[in-house]
């Protein structure tokens, strides 16, 4: 089933995403998605093509064999990430005193793998006062365990645990790059991947640049960390682009010396609504978010954005064949819901807090329980993948509870 690659083998690459006509009035409701009559030749932001490419009525993730046909995610690596999941379920349970329904809410739920396996491992005690829900832009897919709930936006209220494993890499987001005069313009971007600057980014989005992006020389690091792969993604000045600049313009390094040419940003003020939004179903209990991310402090001069195809790691390009993701300012994210007690952890620092640790089994057991050692052994071996240093242990759990302590907390 799965293609080969997990899609965060290191987290530093770019990865995209992109829009159609207007702010969307709620980001977990798409709403009507223009169907693709434009041709290859017209300029659109990257927020309207990705949208388009990934959810439109040939999206990518419309597509029958979904994602785990083109890259494997913690869920595809293992069960025991789904079990860890029961875990952290069965935390917030007790925290809620073991509540008559609880809720379970899978967020951009592919093919409900996660889902499945999280009711799988619950105890039945637990079980039985669970709803689950599955909440995916996606169809039904057959066969799925009848008490699944499949619903296209999450329900509410939540009192329980939301837990969206890889969903806001795919809210498709804006690309900015600076141009020669260090001003950040909106690249715009055709069925064919091409790419040119457009208009000066202002607004709220020129804002959330300044807050949680600055693209002002020195933040960059001119020089550092560019890689060949990264050169292909950059835009190229086109018609309009330098046209009636005005100093102060744009997200301009106004406040310090000007920007270097080509640096790249990718807005994040759509993933940090959905997340507010996700989070504002619930009544009490736990959201989690967990993606490959950065902060303030850590973001990438040249951007994320990236597509997946088949197992492999490709160019963006925004025509519905190969999924269109990048990296998630998981700070902003949090900074969205005005709730106390948000916090973030790496992947590798929370599956343990979980019980998932790579710990070989002893030796002794593989003479007392040969079958048995064989199989601690395998699944040492995947836990060690979920927590890899470099792969998915470097993806950031983003905790936020809502009238709850931290269930996390040693
Ligand atoms: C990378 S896949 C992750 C699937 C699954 N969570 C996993 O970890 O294997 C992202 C999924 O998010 C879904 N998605 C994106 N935006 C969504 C939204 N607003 N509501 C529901 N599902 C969404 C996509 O259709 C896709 O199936």
């Amino acid at each position: 089933m799965c293609a080969g690659v997990n899609r965060r083998t290191d987290p530093r690459r770019a990865r995209v995403l992109r829009k159609v006509e207007g702010p969307l009035p709620c980001p977990l409701s798409l709403g009507p998605v223009t169907a693709v009559t434009n041709g290859a030749g017209e300029w659109r932001s990257w927020r309207a093509a990705a949208r388009e490419a990934l959810y439109g009525p040939r999206g990518f993730y419309r597509r029958p064999e979904g994602p785990a046909g083109h890259f494997r995610t913690s869920v595809h690596v293992s069960p025991l990430f789904a079990r860890a999941v029961a875990r952290l379920l069965c935390r917030v349970d007790a925290e809620l005193g073991g509540p008559a329904r609880l809720d379970f809410v899978d967020m951009a739920a592919g093919r409900g793998e996660l889902a499945a396996g999280v009711l799988a491992a619950l105890p039945a005690g637990v079980a039985s006062r669970t709803r689950v829900y599955a909440v995916e832009i996606a169809g039904r897919p057959e066969g799925l365990d009848h008490r699944i709930e499949w619903l296209a936006e999450p329900p509410r209220p939540v009192t329980g645990l939301l837990f969206a494993n890889e969903w806001l890499d795919n809210v498709p987001v804006e690309v900015a790059q600076t141009d020669a005069t260090g001003v950040a313009r909106r690249v715009l971007v055709r069925d064919d991947g091409t790419e040119r600057l457009g208009e000066p980014v202002t607004g709220a989005e020129a804002e959330w640049l300044r807050r949680w992006w600055p693209l002002a020389a020195g933040t960059g690091r001119p020089g550092e960390d560019r890689r060949p792969g990264e050169a292909r993604h950059r835009a190229q000045e086109g018609p309009g682009a330098g046209e009636g600049l005005r100093a102060g313009e744009g997200p301009r390094a106004g406040e310090g010396p000007r920007a270097e040419e080509g640096l790249r940003a990718e807005i994040g003020l759509d993933r940090d609504a959905a997340w507010a939004s996700a989070v504002a179903t619930l009544d009490r209990g736990l959201a989690v978010a967990v993606d490959y991310a950065h902060t303030r402090e850590t973001r990438p001069p040249f951007g994320t954005l990236t597509g997946f195809r088949a197992g492999r790691e490709t160019a963006p390009v925004p025509d519905g064949s190969c999924d269109i993701t990048a990296h998630v300012a998981l700070d902003a994210c949090a900074a969205a819901c005005p709730l106390p007690g948000a916090r973030l952890l790496s992947q590798r620092e929370a599956l343990p807090l979980l019980g998932v640790t790579g710990a070989r089994p002893p030796l002794a057991l593989a003479s007392s329980d040969p079958a048995g050692y064989v199989r601690a052994l395998a699944s040492a071996g995947e836990a060690a993948e979920l927590t890899a240093p470099g792969g998915l242990g470097d993806f950031v759990w983003l905790l936020q509870p809502v009238g709850i302590r931290d269930v996390l907390s040693p």
